[in-house]
């Protein structure tokens, strides 16, 4: 049997060097005359073991990692094509910690199959879920949908099965699925290991979405900062094409669906799904009021369903497995897995997939492994920009979108960002208030000069100008921003401030006590 070695082609891994390991690995098989497959793999995820290379052997596959090009010689030298000893090697790659503690319902594929090959998906069970979707009426369908608890994991938390049902229970000569990939939330990736790491499994979850709603056609809203997303989603929809999964007759049924991807301009409010419908349909991304809906007139006015990647990639499991198999993860209204994105300063940055319910210190502190620094945590941002800063007094609080409501927090994407004790708190307070300066659509009022006056009064704080006054005109500033704003731009940049000022109050005191206290 020709050796089959896995090299990540993942754009976390590129940027850690696997583009280099594999020429490297490719050179030397040369040299060495040996005959093996190399496939480009997606990330498992363990971003602290990248570039992780992967080979299959007699008694399953072997990982090594993280791996320099400067260690290829020795890896052959040591035998590692049949998962010989080195100082890289670490053993089977579904007992490594990181990844053994985790339930993969999403991700079961990632960084496991060739994202490129619909036969290596069918083989670790892609398409049963859409093989089952057609045995069933579109009703039945968002019945199951509904029943598995699923909610939007884009931000909102909206109940995805509801969604599906107000389309489909809107008539409309056209419909649209639309998929919201344009990831803009700080030190999350999960969207785009999906993308690049098993691309049909949202192929098949939009196309199960089509059935169930009527909806014929698909977009994917990738960022533009998402070129090899782009590319690997490209490839794979011509290759679901030829096979017949797409198309006027999906895998030889009554119904037709077709996708298309299309690449955002580089505005974070274009992720919000007004904005990405205008922005969609060639126009400037500007949030649209609602009502309408866009379940009930969404992209080019007709009903459209728009979900997050990670919502219609979470479908074809609940379709194969069953929504009470999906609904037996998590806690509370919290229904399923979540796919957890640990960034910023930390240990063991990555994705870990988990059913809803860990505490953020077990996320943090347990599997994150504290910070990168070694200096202690002082604050983790949950949720992208727009979410809460929360202090280790809070890292009791369970992964459960109600539970991080119930301390003024949310978990938006699931992003979590950890920052050590040398963190300014005042100064990421003004940062999120820039933050929405630069990036609001300017369509309302207290988010497009309410931004720009936050940044100003905390400039004034930072100063020691008028502490106390200051600190008034900021906190009321965050409710007429919070309950004032069309969209949650405007309405969540509160959440970072109020939670700095709330959880960290020294770092706002005005500059002498602060020296004078450090
Ligand atoms: C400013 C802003 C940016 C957003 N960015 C994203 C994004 O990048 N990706 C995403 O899926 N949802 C984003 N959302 C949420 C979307 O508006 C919407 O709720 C989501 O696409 C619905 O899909 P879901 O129900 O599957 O979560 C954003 C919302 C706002 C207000
Ligand atoms: S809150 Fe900001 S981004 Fe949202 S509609 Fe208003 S101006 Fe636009």
């Amino acid at each position: 049997m020709i050796p089959r070695i896995y090299i990540p082609g993942d754009s976390g891994a590129l940027a850690l060097g696997a583009e280099k390991v594999a020429k490297a690995i490719a050179s030397e098989l040369a040299e060495r005359g040996i005959e093996a497959k190399i496939v480009r793999n997606g990330s498992r995820g363990a971003y602290f073991l990248e570039p992780m290379v992967e080979v299959a052997t007699a008694n399953g596959r072997v990982a090594y990692g993280p791996v320099k090009p400067s260690d290829v010689k020795s890896l052959f030298d040591g035998g590692f094509l049949t998962g010989g000893h080195h100082k890289r090697w670490l053993g089977a790659p579904d007992k490594i910690p990181f990844l053994a503690k985790q339930t993969r319902l999403t991700f079961a594929r990632c960084g496991v199959t060739d994202p490129l090959s619909l036969e290596s998906y069918k083989k670790h069970g892609g398409l049963n879920g859409l093989t089952n979707a057609l045995g069933l009426t579109p009703a039945a369908i968002v019945a199951q949908v509904t029943e598995s608890g699923l909610r939007g994991r884009g931000g909102a938390g909206f109940p995805t099965g509801i969604k599906w049902k107000t389309v489909l229970d809107t008539s409309g000569d056209r419909k649209y699925i639309v998929c919201n990939a344009d990831e803009g939330d700080s030190g999350t990736f999960a969207d785009r290991m999906i993308m690049e790491g098993d691309p049909f499994v949202l192929i098949e979850g939009m196309t199960i979405a089509g059935i169930a709603t009527g909806a014929t056609k698909g977009f994917v809203y990738v960022r533009s900062e998402y070129p090899h997303a782009v590319a690997v989603m490209n490839k794979a929809v011509d290759v679901a094409r030829k096979a017949g999964v797409l198309g006027a007759s999906v895998m030889g049924s009554p119904y037709a669906f077709d996708m298309e991807i299309r690449v955002g301009a580089g505005a974070y409010v274009c992720g919000e799904e007004t904005a990405l419908l205008d922005s969609l349909e060639g126009k400037r991304g500007m949030v649209r009021a609602k009502p309408p809906l866009p379940a009930h007139k969404g992209l080019f006015g007709k009903p459209t369903v728009i979900n997050n990647v990670i919502s219609l990639a979470s479908v074809p499991v609940i379709m194969d497995k069953g929504a009470a198999y999906y609904k037996d993860f998590g806690m509370g209204r919290s229904r399923g897995t979540i796919p957890i994105q640990i960034a910023g300063n930390v240990k063991y940055a990555g994705l870990f997939e988990a059913a809803f319910g860990m505490t953020l210190g077990e996320i943090v502190d347990e599997i994150g492994g504290g910070t990168a620094t070694g200096r202690p945590v002082k604050a983790v941002q949950v949720g992208g920009p727009l979410g809460a800063y929360f202090p280790r007094t809070l890292f009791d609080t369970p992964f459960d979108y109600e539970a991080f409501a119930a301390k003024d927090g949310l978990i938006g994407h699931a992003g979590i960002v950890v920052f050590d004790d040398t963190a300014d708190m005042l100064k990421q307070a003004r940062f999120a208030m820039e933050f929405c300066a630069i990036e609001s659509c300017g369509k309302c009022t207290p988010c497009r000069i309410g931004s720009t006056r936050g940044v100003e009064t905390i400039d004034k704080l930072a100063a020691g100008i008028e502490p106390e006054k200051n600190l008034a005109l900021v906190t009321d500033l965050c409710n007429t921003m919070k309950f004032g704003s069309l969209c949650a731009l405007g309405g969540f940049t509160p959440y970072p401030v109020m939670s700095s000022i709330t959880h960290f109050p020294d770092d706002f005191k005005p500059a002498p006590v602060r020296v004078a206290a450090e």
